[in-house]
């Protein structure tokens, strides 16, 4: 972020503040339909699309760091096995054996020189290729050549590594947009894994992803951890292109955000906002991450169902070199892993109820306000990927937030020129 970024940041946050109403050119939210929520339909069509045709978090470098590593990833339902080439490359193959199926590899983790099936013995390379199959004499007229793994496109962003199993889906830079170079500052490539754990909770991942897209709920169940450091009120929302949100309050709670393990590296490339904001990213569909030069540290929300999901917390720190390993843990949780540490205990605490709620015939849609707009763009973006005409008509939301809105577009900043205009034009007039 250059000086100008900042100052532009720095002048929306007063904007925010003292703004008596939203801004004069931001839509009216319809409803969201509960339905999205509890409707087994929508639940297949995001499965058919959203997750289908989105870039997806799979693993981090250091869960598979040597050629003929490998890793088992299910979160949303398919088996995919992702391996280390011996070229350095990450493969991403679906776990299934070209001859009848059966699973590649059955261990959730390990280290292989091939890739060889236990139900018969055929054998792969780690690029996927079909390498040796017993008794090819019993064959006739078997190509090796296209009867290799199936694979899935795999991407890294640093050390990050993706997934997607759209073959016409954008590459993941082009799927990030204008976010790439704003976590240039971050550093991903340099980033550790230091903790990643799963939670099942019971409610739709939506609702549970909410809960961390906007700060409207920081005074209310967050008044003793996060409230006393986040000002609320100057929090900045931007909107990128696919479905993607950032949000930068100014404050960071101490305790919360800044405690330190021993030999923890600071990020030294990482700006003044991320520094002494809460500056955080919803990367569409399932990515909330509050980045800052100590930690980076996503969530990722994962379906299991219309009304179960499964919190991934991960927590990575910048590469300490020769150095011993940090004492951080994950962020996320108790020191030992086995529950959510108490910020996101407060966030999740009512997702089961909120699941019940909207399941009740009293439940009928959910109105947003300006300072939750980041939700509604998310849905908005979810009813493009599935394609507007699948869903049944009482699901949908409405378009209603334009592209005027999408980064580097925004309205808010034709306001405060004009606003700062003005009070240039009667400072001028009173003197
Ligand atoms: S199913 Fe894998 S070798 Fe037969
Ligand atoms: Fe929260």
């Amino acid at each position: 972020m250059d000086q100008q970024d900042i100052a532009r940041i720095r002048a929306l946050m007063e904007y925010e503040a003292n703004r008596t109403e939203p801004p004069k050119a931001f839509p009216d939210l319809p409803d969201i339909p509960g339905g999205r929520y509890t409707d087994p339909r929508f639940y297949e069509l995001e499965m058919q699309h959203i997750w289908r045709k989105s870039w997806l978090l799979a693993a981090h470098m250091d869960e598979l760091p040597e050629p003929g590593c490998f890793r088992l990833w299910d979160n949303v339902g398919q088996p995919v096995v992702l391996v280390h080439a011996d070229s350095g490359a990450i493969n991403a193959f679906y776990n299934t054996c070209s001859h009848r199926g059966a699973p590649i590899v059955t261990e959730r983790e390990g280290r292989k020189p091939r890739l060889t099936c236990k139900y018969h013995g055929w054998s792969y390379s780690h690029d996927g290729e079909l390498l040796a199959i017993r008794d090819p004499e019993d064959f006739r007229n078997l190509d090796f050549s296209c009867r290799g793994l199936n694979r899935i496109r795999c991407e890294r962003f640093g050390n990050l590594i993706f997934v997607n199993f759209d073959e016409q889906a954008p590459t993941l830079l082009e799927w990030l947009g204008p976010i790439a170079d704003e976590w240039k500052e971050f550093q991903f490539d340099k980033c550790r894994l230091t903790g990643k754990h799963i939670f099942d909770l019971d409610c739709n991942y939506k609702i549970a992803m909410e809960a961390n897209t906007e700060v409207y709920h920081v005074p209310s169940i967050h008044p003793k951890t996060v409230a006393p450091g986040l000002d609320h009120r100057r929090n900045v929302n931007t909107l990128y292109p696919n479905g993607h949100g950032r949000m930068i309050a100014p404050g960071r709670t101490p305790g919360v955000f800044e405690e330190l393990g021993e030999n923890i590296r600071e990020i030294t490339t990482v700006g003044e906002i991320a520094r002494t904001c809460t500056q955080s990213y919803g990367i569409f569909p399932n990515w909330v991450s509050p980045l800052n030069h100590w930690r980076l540290p996503p969530l990722l929300f994962w379906p299991n169902g219309i009304d179960k999901c499964r919190l991934e917390t991960w927590t990575m720190v910048h590469d300490w070199g020769d150095g011993p390993a940090p004492e951080v843990g994950d962020f996320w949780t108790t020191p030992d892993g086995s529950e959510l540490g108490v910020v996101l205990q407060e966030d999740t605490q009512f997702g089961a109820f909120i699941q019940k709620s909207m399941e009740s015939h009293g439940f009928k849609g959910v109105p947003l306000s300006y300072q939750e707009a980041r939700i509604y763009h998310w849905n908005q973006a979810a009813d493009r990927m599935i394609g507007i005409e699948n869903i049944p008509p009482e699901l949908r939301v409405a378009q209603v937030i334009g592209e005027e809105w999408m980064y580097p577009n925004d309205p808010r900043l034709e306001e405060i020129a004009k606003m700062q205009a003005e009070a240039v034009a009667s400072r001028r007039d009173a003197g």
